[in-house]
């Protein structure tokens, strides 16, 4: 089976969030299946100097303004998974992110550079590699949707399906938004500026595309994909979703074991394991040493990374740091995005060094090293597709204290008695999105640390829960079954 992943940042050449940790290991473990996957994604240096045995494909005409358009194919380093990378300068060789300049500012041609992401990938599923061509492309967030739309647009116009197409929601809430004015730019077919394909409030929406037009969708995490079907976290596709549903799966995503796993975690302090778990305290004291933080074990280490954004919910921790304090607990945060967020968090830490320390910025190493000595992971967010974080933190014994909302209702199991009798407790669950909630969940938290003996054996718990790709990439190859070209 051939499968072509579309996506604009892939682990670790090019990360901003989880979707990368996503594409960095789903075609790996697809790969380990037997199949034949493969990526395509937009030729940003991070890629162009990432990759190894770079060569080159095709030339393509100019098209949607860039010129001198060259498809390499090279590998991804330690992967054996191959990468074609659309190498178009004037689109692509900027500074800054995929999405924004360094200053934050969405390019202004967007459109136009993820449009000929999704072209490409069409043009790959018509042949112009000689030597390989996908059966099924599979697009992930709206940076892919047009994929979908040339795959249709193909059949619309000649009557023959060339690929089966698969869409993955990593988060609704980024929906490729544009003036109606850019749909001539696509090069689509004026039929599908409509309610039934782009058309979204009288605009134009790549995320709309992948919906509309693939032959299946999935999300991220089962609860997800239920609460998008409704108004309250639909964002305005719930309509379509629901009208799909049929077609819709939640399916959990994995966790990369030779990334994230304290056996044999290159970055941090100490390894450590479940079964002997001591170098976790040392990962902790070297921690607060370095910090400038109180050494104390006996103080509930609470961390957090995330991107600061209004997803996250962390206004709910700014509201609660005082009583994480007074209840004689620490706060370590990393992380970046809303320039208020940033700010109040680092008024707090100079107001409070010995128990408060957050450093503002994207740092892989360090995140490691946080998740490894942290006592609690807090990833209260008002809504989580998946969330990975409190993956992370349950297999390195940091146990997640989370809202019940998408793919963290999925995968935490609340500390009630009836949880910790029977073994079955992973973190701490708050049901309402509010402070009174989250409170009496860090109380929770409080509590059972006092319990060493019932602590110790959640955690131990938390470690051995299994979040391997084998069951997500085997659910991802009956779906594959389903769409796939001949
Ligand atoms: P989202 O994709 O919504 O940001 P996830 O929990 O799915 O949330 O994934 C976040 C990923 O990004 C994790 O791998 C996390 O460790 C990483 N991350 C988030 N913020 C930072 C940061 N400031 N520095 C390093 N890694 C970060
Ligand atoms: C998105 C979501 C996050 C998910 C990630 C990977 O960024 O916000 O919940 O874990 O994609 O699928």
């Amino acid at each position: 089976m051939k499968i072509l992943h579309v996506c604009s940042e892939l682990y670790p050449l090019l990360k901003t969030g989880g979707l990368a940790d996503v594409t960095g290991s789903l075609p790996q473990a697809l790969t380990k299946l037997g199949a034949d996957a493969r990526v395509i994604v937009p030729g940003f240096p991070a890629f162009l100097n990432g990759v190894i045995s770079k060569k080159l494909i095709s030339k393509i005409p100019d098209k949607f303004s860039a010129t001198d358009i060259n498809l390499y194919y090279g590998h991804i380093p330690n992967s054996e998974v191959g990468i074609y990378i659309i190498d178009a300068k004037n689109l692509y060789d900027r500074p800054g992110n995929p999405y924004q300049d360094d200053k934050g500012v969405a390019y202004p041609d967007n459109h136009r550079r993820f449009a000929l992401l999704g072209y490409l990938a069409f043009l790959l599923a018509t042949g112009i590699d000689d030597c390989w061509k996908p059966q099924v492309i599979h697009g992930h967030d709206w940076h892919s949707g047009l994929a979908c739309a040339y795959l249709r647009a193909h059949e619309f116009c000649t009557g023959f399906k060339l690929a089966g197409s698969i869409f993955t929601i990593h988060n609704l809430a980024y929906q490729g938004i544009f003036p109606q004015s850019i749909f001539t730019e696509l090069e689509l077919p004026d039929e599908f500026y409509d309610i039934n394909g782009l058309e979204f409030y009288a605009q134009v929406s790549f995320l709309k595309a992948g919906l509309f037009f693939a032959d299946k969708i999935t999300t991220v995490s089962p609860t997800y994909a239920i609460e998008i079907q409704g108004e309250e976290q639909g964002c305005g596709f719930n309509g379509l979703l629901s009208n799909r549903k049929y077609d819709l799966r939640g399916i959990l995503n994995g966790v990369d074991k030779n990334v994230w796993n304290p056996e044999t975690d290159k970055i941090i302090s100490q390894n450590y394991s479940n079964k002997a778990i001591a170098g976790k305290l040392f990962c902790k004291t070297t921690l607060q040493e370095q910090l400038g933080l109180a050494i104390r074990n006996d103080a509930p280490l609470f961390v957090v990374v995330s991107r600061l954004t209004e997803q996250k919910g962390l206004h709910l921790i700014l509201s609660e740091l005082p009583t994480i304090m007074k209840l004689g607990g620490q706060f370590v945060l990393l992380g970046s995005g809303d320039e208020v967020l940033e700010n109040a968090f680092k008024d707090l830490a100079k107001l409070h060094p010995k128990s408060v320390s957050v450093k503002i910025g994207y740092d892989e190493n360090y995140a490691h090293q946080i998740i490894a000595s942290g006592d609690v992971i807090l990833v209260p967010s008002r809504f989580e597709p998946c969330g990975l974080t409190q993956l992370y933190g349950m297999l390195y014994g940091t146990l997640p204290l989370v809202h019940k909302v998408g793919g963290l209702a999925d995968t935490v199991i609340d500390c009630t008695l009836e949880n910790l009798a029977d073994n079955s407790a992973t973190g701490f669950v708050f049901e309402k999105f509010n402070i009174e909630s989250f409170n009496a969940a860090l109380r929770r938290a409080f509590a059972l640390y006092d319990k060493k003996a019932n602590w110790k054996s959640v955690q131990k718990h938390a470690m051995r829960q299994d979040f391997s790709w084998v069951n997500t990439s085997q659910q991802f190859m009956l779906l594959y079954e389903q769409v796939r070209s001949l």
